[in-house]
């Protein structure tokens, strides 16, 4: 049961799209009026787990820490930082009634959740003028379900995404991209595409190739897929400030920039040097935004990842000495490593002097950061439907519950410790419960040198990831999986994935067609793993237990009901894991789980790459059945239940 309850004039996001009948009053808060903000409280009782926030650091249960939704764009993925790059206002109170509140506002939102041993739910909103949803249902399973189909469906990306991807910020000519694809299939390990990140552009400029390395970016383009290899570019939030770039100066001349108070546009300091931010909120200049995406599709280009989209801001207009050349050019050096924390003080100046014409409705940024990414997103996404008659890749930095249906998310500027494989287990359940199926994090770590052993481990837990690509900085260890000399191990971690794409792509399709999570914590199916977060489902059939520690051999592992231990090493071998804890001994080069009781897990045969995939050749694991299979081209829209067939065991 979800009911809407409106306070003042709340602005548009379109985070849902349901008819949601209206309510009143909160039912489940306590609520203060203040001056400017909404203050919602909720006691909790002692074992009473706390649910949501996305894209937030903590636990999975979320009770003890204080998060704020301002989206932000930071390095420091620590239990400290209350901010990461994406707002995800909903939460679930696992209690004796569980219930959820999705907090639909743009401003910023404080929870603090039994913070201090408060021993209540604290939800300080920045505004007055709000849409509350609040959720009831039989369990906190059930209340996530709800809110996802309020939501609308998600993202549904061509069979392709789900393969492995390569990304290194660094990777700048034709001959980088070869050695990669090179590097992958000399070493016999499957890869589908490979990330182009800023320096593919000229000068940083969206919407451009450096024309002395790319020449003829359409002829490379369909080079690579001759390999086997899609390309997918990196687009910024800001349009370089360059009179005579036909995109910018349509963007002036349409108006679609952010304006500051006095009527001129917004000029912010990022990767290319000064631009104008897209007014992402307003129709027309989405539209534009969206359109201007031909110039890749028309290049044989099908897959993006959107990126600054906080929007980050490395220096503004109002940066002091910023009209100093000297300064200025200093700055541009500085910025082009990038300072680790912009202070606060001055995003927040920056963000409360630029304005968004909403359709019609003047609304200062500030009050409407967090919507930014996600109308990026939007406007992408929206874009590339009308560029595209198939479906595409598309992912995105920032967001805000609502984007889940416009493309996917990755979790920013992790790094290579072993906290930030566990950061990326517990980040996966929490996204699923906000909309958000199309989700990864930079596997290995964008910052600091990942170890053969940590790529290694993080690989077999991302095998299980909708999205599941490795990405690392510049001046960073190269971390492709040929990097660490023998690659047999990783040759047999990747290569699971393409053996579980019949299962993975069947449940993502599945999960978005019947607004399900794909990745759910164990505890949502069986209450006696309450607490357990090292340890998750995926899809219907499988529950994983990843080697999240630094030179284990073994781990332990809660098995809830009887199940079936898989363990691949190039091959699968089953054996019968009985209910109760059990020391799994998970050698490097291989990968454990778990497959369900009374449940098929579909397997392919082995592949270099999606494109190879053959659905009519599988093998059924496990003691079930039957198994609902999902299929199609893997680019085609008409996603419906029509695809899905029966499978039954021999
Ligand atoms: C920040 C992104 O989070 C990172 O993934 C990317 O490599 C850099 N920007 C450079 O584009």
């Amino acid at each position: 049961m979800i009911t809407k309850i409106v306070f003042g004039d709340p602005v548009r996001t379109d985070a849902v799209t349901a008819r949601v009948p209206k309510g009143e009053k909160v039912k489940n808060f306590s609520l203060t009026r203040e001056e400017k903000r909404l203050v919602f409280r909720c006691p909790l009782k002692a074992g009473d787990a706390v649910y949501g926030l996305g894209e937030t650091m903590g636990r999975v249960n979320k009770r003890g820490g204080r998060y704020i939704s301002f989206n932000t764009d930071t390095a420091d993925h620590t239990d400290s930082n209350p901010s990461l790059y994406a707002s995800h206002n909903f939460i679930v109170i696992d209690g004796e009634r569980p219930f959820g509140a999705f907090f639909d506002t743009p401003a910023k939102v404080t929870f603090e959740i039994d913070y201090m041993g408060s021993g209540e739910v604290v939800a300080d909103c920045e505004t007055c003028d709000l849409n509350l949803y609040e959720i009831e249902g039989g369990s906190a399973y059930e209340v996530c379900r709800e809110l996802i189909r309020a939501v609308g469906r998600c993202y549904l990306p061509p069979l392709w995404a789900f393969g492995y991807g390569q990304s290194r910020f660094g990777y700048a000519s034709p001959e980088d991209f070869r050695a990669v694809a090179d590097g992958y299939k000399n070493n016999g390990i499957p890869l589908d595409y490979i990330c182009m990140d800023i320096d593919y552009m000229d000068g940083y400029r969206d919407f451009s190739f450096n024309e002395r390395s790319f020449p003829d970016p359409a002829a490379f383009a369909s080079d690579m897929r001759g390999r086997g290899i899609r390309l997918v570019p990196i687009v910024d939030a800001g349009i370089k400030i360059e009179p005579g770039d036909p995109v910018y100066e349509e963007g002036v001349k349409g108006g679609y920039f952010c304006k500051n108070r006095d009527g001129g546009f917004f000029s912010a300091g990022v990767w290319p040097g000064m631009t104008h931010f897209p007014d992402f909120l307003n129709t027309s200049a989405r539209e534009w935004f969206g359109r201007q995406y031909k110039f890749y599709t028309d290049r044989g280009f099908e897959g993006f990842w959107n990126d600054m989209n906080e929007p980050a801001i490395f220096y503004s207009e109002y940066t002091k000495g910023l009209k100093n050349p000297l300064y200025r050019l200093a700055m541009d050096i500085l910025f082009g490593k990038r300072r680790k924390e912009k202070k606060e003080r001055e995003l927040v100046r920056d963000y409360k002097s630029f304005f968004h014409d909403a359709d019609g409705r003047r609304l200062r940024h500030y009050d409407v950061h967090n919507l930014f990414g996600a109308m990026m997103t939007r406007a992408t996404s929206e874009g590339l439907e009308r560029l595209l008659d198939h479906r595409f890749m598309l992912f995105s930095r920032s967001s805000f519950i609502g984007a889940g249906r416009y493309g996917g998310v990755w979790t920013g500027d992790n790094s290579s410790t072993w906290e930030h494989l566990m950061l990326n287990v517990r980040h996966m359940p929490s996204l699923n419960m906000c909309g958000f199926l199309f989700s990864g994090a930079d596997t290995g770590g964008f910052g600091g040198n990942c170890t053969r052993e940590l790529l290694l481990r993080w690989l077999a837990f991302s095998v299980f990831t909708p999205l599941m690509r490795n990405h690392t900085s510049k001046f960073t260890r190269n971390q492709e999986a040929y990097s660490f000399g023998d690659t047999d191990a990783f040759r047999k971690v990747i290569g699971l994935r393409y053996r579980l794409l019949p299962y993975i792509y069947s449940e993502y399709m599945k999960a978005a067609l019947r607004s399900d999570m794909y990745i759910k914590p164990v505890e949502f199916v069986y209450p006696e793993a309450k607490g357990i977060e090292d340890q998750l489902l995926v899809g219907d059939s499988i529950m994983i237990a990843p080697v999240v520690t630094e030179g284990a051999l073994s781990r332990n592992v809660f098995v809830p009901e009887d199940m079936t231990l898989v363990r691949y090493d190039g091959g699968f071998k089953c054996e019968s894991a009985s209910r109760g804890w059990h020391t799994v001994g998970v050698g490097l080069d291989e990968v454990v789980f778990f497959v369900r009781r009374g449940k098929l897990l579909p397997v392919g045969k082995p592949i270099m790459n999606t494109g190879e995939y053959d659905a009519a050749a599988l093998e059924l694991l496990g003691d079930g059945e039957t198994y609902e299979l999902y299929t199609d081209d893997g680019l085609t829209r008409e996603c419906t239940e029509a695809n899905i067939r029966l499978l039954k065991k021999a």
